[in-house]
């Protein structure tokens, strides 16, 4: 299915404590990242036969920063300690040091993530090519979405589903409550709107798609429980690599 990406990735925690964020829980959370775009998901038996046909392997690899910014050696792992006890989704302060935050490594170059605590029980969230100035360019998650945390969204799903919008890709609702919207793929079905939880095997419908095979709500634009998402479409994959092809290409250099 095509060659293989590799993107440099670095992670910026912004924490009262970085250190609570251990190098392992890092690595855990790109493993995660890696086998999600990589198709190679041990839970992607999930996917129901009638979706099999639709599940696809992006080839899109992260590989930790080996020179910083400044081209000088790194793990691709920045430590800030930070007074601000939690940031919001608007709030800029997270990615400029002089405000508290960490500066991005030249959004060119690198895909730039921030692991803090988010306030009101956020996620993550992410930036869309070309939507914002450079230095804020890039996603934000919540520590306690790193895999081995408790709850549902303890899996380290979240960045995987927040680099989906990195690189374009749409909630597969398509962001309203209503059938006029749409996640721009033609091979999700129609979504009214979001699934939280975790249905299972079995197939749902909707008011946008009231017959069999219902809605995809294992996919990672969808909005269920991390244990519940697994997967992305052909046609997802595709307008990734468009994505990084038109918006992202020095990421490849
Ligand atoms: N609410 C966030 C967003 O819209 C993240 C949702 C992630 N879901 C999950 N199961 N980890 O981007
Ligand atoms: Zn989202």
């Amino acid at each position: 299915e095509g060659t293989t990406i590799y993107i440099p990735v670095v992670f910026h925690i912004v924490l009262q404590n970085p250190n609570q964020v251990t190098d392992a829980q890092v690595q855990a959370q790109l493993d995660r990242l890696n086998t999600d775009y990589a198709g190679l998901n041990g839970d992607s038996t999930l996917i129901p036969a009638w979706f099999k046909p639709f599940f696809s392997k992006p080839n899109i690899q992260f590989k930790l920063a080996q020179r910083n910014a400044n081209d000088e050696t790194s793990d691709g792992i920045d430590r800030v300690t930070t007074s601000i006890s939690s940031f919001t989704i608007d709030d800029n302060r997270l990615k400029y040091t002089s405000q508290g935050g960490a500066d991005a490594w030249d959004h060119n170059r690198f895909f730039n993530v921030w692991i803090t605590q988010l306030g009101n029980q956020y996620l993550g969230y992410s930036t869309f090519p070309n939507s914002s100035p450079a230095a804020e360019d890039g996603v934000a998650i919540q520590y306690t979405t790193l895999p081995g945390n408790p709850g549902v969204y303890g899996k380290g799903r979240t960045l995987t589903h927040e680099t989906g919008h990195f690189f374009y890709l749409y909630h597969i609702w398509g962001d309203e409550n209503g059938c006029a919207g749409t996640d721009f793929i033609d091979d999700t079905p129609n979504q009214g709107t979001w699934t939280s939880g975790c249905l299972r095997d079995t197939v749902h419908t909707d008011a946008c798609s009231p017959v069999a095979p219902g809605i995809m709500y294992q996919n990672f634009m969808d909005y269920t429980d991390d244990a519940c998402m697994v997967m992305f479409t052909l046609d997802q994959k595709t307008r990734m690599e468009t994505t990084i092809n038109m918006y992202r290409p020095t990421l490849l250099t």
